[in-house]
């Protein structure tokens, strides 16, 4: 089924939910495995986040075929600019974050590998094997840069993204952005 003013898709209604939620884990986990350095959710991490990069490529696939969902009613010029903006930096963010890990893991020299699947062997050192020897610097630390900077421009772009559904919700009473996107019919 497409999606429709009315009514979204279960596709989509199940991409938003499911990338979403796996996002802001990602994210969570992410800042506090590197903070409080606990190496053990690394592999959990990379593995999660290289399975969820598949299933945000297949929504990028269904965007394009379907075109953005059509705003609910008539908002102020300004205010559909702001939430389509919001919507390609989001979309975009999440597409880019997951590169930016695979090329930090690749080609910091650690290799990549999937639940213990092997995709690309570590190239560790042969003095120190807990050492690994990068594959090309200058592209892994730009990589590991840009983790941390998109991890920050997703969180900003969610907490407007959110603040924005929930005015729809509870300010523009009539408004049913919020229910469409929980797969339900406008007066369902
Ligand atoms: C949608 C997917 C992903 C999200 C939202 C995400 C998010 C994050 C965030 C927010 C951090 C903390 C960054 C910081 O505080 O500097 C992080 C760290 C990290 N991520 Fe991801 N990540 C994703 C996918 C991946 C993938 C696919 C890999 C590798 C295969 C990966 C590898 C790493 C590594 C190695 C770190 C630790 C970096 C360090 O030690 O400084 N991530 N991630």
């Amino acid at each position: 089924m497409r999606d429709t003013k009315e009514k979204l898709s279960m596709t989509s209604v199940a991409l938003h939910w499911v990338i979403g939620l796996s996002i802001l884990t990602l994210m969570t986990v992410g800042v506090y495995m590197t903070d409080y350095e606990v190496h053990a959710l690394y592999p959990l991490h990379k593995s999660i986040g290289s399975l969820i990069f598949l299933v945000i490529l297949f929504r990028v696939i269904w965007r394009m075929i379907n075109g953005w969902p059509e705003s609910t009613a008539n908002y102020k010029k300004w205010e559909m600019n702001l939430a389509r903006f919001v919507q390609w930096i989001l979309i975009t963010a999440t597409v880019l974050i997951p590169i930016s890990g695979l090329l930090m893991s690749s080609m910091g020299g650690y290799g990549l590998q999937i639940f213990g699947a092997e995709l690309l062997a570590a190239n560790p050192s042969p003095d120190d094997p807990y050492k690994m020897i990068p594959l090309n610097g200058p592209i892994a630390g730009f990589a590991h840069e840009a983790h941390g900077l998109l991890g920050k421009v997703i969180f900003v772009a969610i907490v407007l993204h959110i603040t924005g559904a929930l005015k729809h919700h509870l300010v523009d009473k009539s408004d049913f952005t919020l229910r469409r996107m929980l797969g339900l019919k406008k007066n369902s």
